[in-house]
C-alpha cells in the first residue's frame, strides 16, 4: 500500500479504512486529500481481496468542507483550468460499496464526501450543512445536485440557501443518513456492515452498485429496462448459480466473485 500523509489507509480482514486525518484542521479537503484519498480508494477498488471501503474522520469531524485557506485566492481562470474539484470524480467512479462512518462535522465537502459514498452512517455526534452561502459561494462537489435528489428540494433549498446544519435524526429523517447510532458504536456499525457485504458476491455488489446510482441519471423507463439487463447478465455468474443452488439446498452460500 502506498505511504500517504493525510489519510490513514489499512487493509482489515474483507474490507479497507480510510480516515481522513488533518483533526487539527478538521479534516478539510485540500487537493492533496483529494490526491490520496482516490488514490487510496482506487487501490482499493482494484484489490480482490477488498469487499468494500470505509471512510471515516480523525478527531471530531468527519470533513468540515474543502480547504478555505486554500481556496480563499483562487481565481476563476485556475479553478477553471484546473477544473478544480473535478478529480472527486474519481472516488464516485469506485465500484465497489464504500460506507461512509461520520463521526462529526460533514459540512460543505464534508457532506458531499459523505454523499458520494453508499452507504451513510453518522454517530448521534455529526453534524450536516451546506454552509457554502456563508462564503458568497455554492456547493462544488455535488451538494446541489446529489443532496437534492437525496433529500428533495425543499429541504436542500432550505441547508443550501440558509447554511444551517443538521443533526444525525433530522439526516436520517430527510433521507440522507441510512442509519444513526451512538458516537462509541459507529465503527463497529460501519464494520458489521463492511463484514456483510463481505460475504457477498463482489460481482453482485457492483451489480447493485450500478444499478441503484443509475437511478440518479436516468428516466424510470430507461432505469428499469437498464436494471432487468443487469439482472439477466447476474444469470451469466458462478455467484448467481451458486446463491440459488444454497437457497434450495437450504445452506449458505460460498460466493466465489466469479
Ligand atoms: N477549511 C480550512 N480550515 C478549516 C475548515 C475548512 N473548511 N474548517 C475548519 N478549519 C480549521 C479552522 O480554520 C481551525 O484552524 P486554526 O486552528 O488554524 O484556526 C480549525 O480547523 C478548527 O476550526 P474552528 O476553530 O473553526 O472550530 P470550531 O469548533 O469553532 O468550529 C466549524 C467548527 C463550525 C466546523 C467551523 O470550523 C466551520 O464553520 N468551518 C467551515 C465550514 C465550511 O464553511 N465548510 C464549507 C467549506 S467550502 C466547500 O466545502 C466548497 C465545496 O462545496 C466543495
Amino acid at each position: 500500500m502506498t505511504e500517504f500523509s493525510t489519510i490513514l489507509a489499512e487493509k482489515h480482514d474483507g474490507y479497507a479504512l480510510i480516515t481522513l486525518n488533518r483533526p487539527e484542521a478538521l479534516n478539510a479537503l485540500n487537493l492533496e486529500v483529494m490526491t490520496e484519498l482516490t488514490a487510496a480508494a482506487a487501490e482499493f477498488d482494484a484489490d480482490p481481496e477488498v469487499k468494500s471501503i470505509v471512510i471515516t474522520g480523525a478527531g471530531r469531524a468527519f470533513a468540515a468542507g474543502a480547504d478555505i485557506k486554500e481556496m480563499k485566492d483562487l481565481t476563476f481562470s485556475k479553478a477553471y483550468e484546473a477544473d478544480w474539484f473535478a478529480g472527486w470524480q474519481d472516488l464516485a467512479s469506485v465500484r465497489k460499496p464504500i460506507i461512509a462512518a461520520v463521526n462529526g462535522f460533514a459540512l460543505g465537502g464534508g457532506c458531499e464526501l459523505a454523499m458520494m459514498c453508499d452507504i451513510l452512517i453518522a454517530s448521534e455526534k455529526a453534524k450536516f450543512g451546506q454552509p457554502e452561502i456563508n462564503l458568497g459561494v455554492l456547493p462544488g462537489m455535488g451538494g446541489s445536485q446529489r443532496l437534492t435528489r437525496a433529500i428533495g428540494k425543499a429541504k436542500a433549498m432550505d441547508l443550501c440557501l440558509t447554511g444551517r446544519f443538521i443533526g444525525a435524526e433530522e439526516a436520517e429523517r430527510s433521507g440522507l443518513a441510512a442509519r444513526v447510532v451512538a458516537p462509541e458504536a459507529l465503527m463497529d456499525e460501519a464494520v458489521s456492515i463492511a463484514g456483510v457485504i463481505a460475504g457477498k458476491s463482489r460481482i453482485a455488489s457492483a451489480l447493485v452498485k450500478e444499478a441503484v446510482n443509475l437511478a440518479f441519471e436516468t428516466t424510470l423507463d430507461q432505469g428499469l429496462r437498464f436494471e432487468r439487463r443487469l439482472f439477466h447478465a447476474s444469470l451469466a455468474t458462478a455467484d448467481q448459480k451458486e446463491g440459488m443452488a444454497a437457497f434450495v439446498e437450504k445452506r449458505d452460500p460460498q460466493f466465489t466473485d466469479s
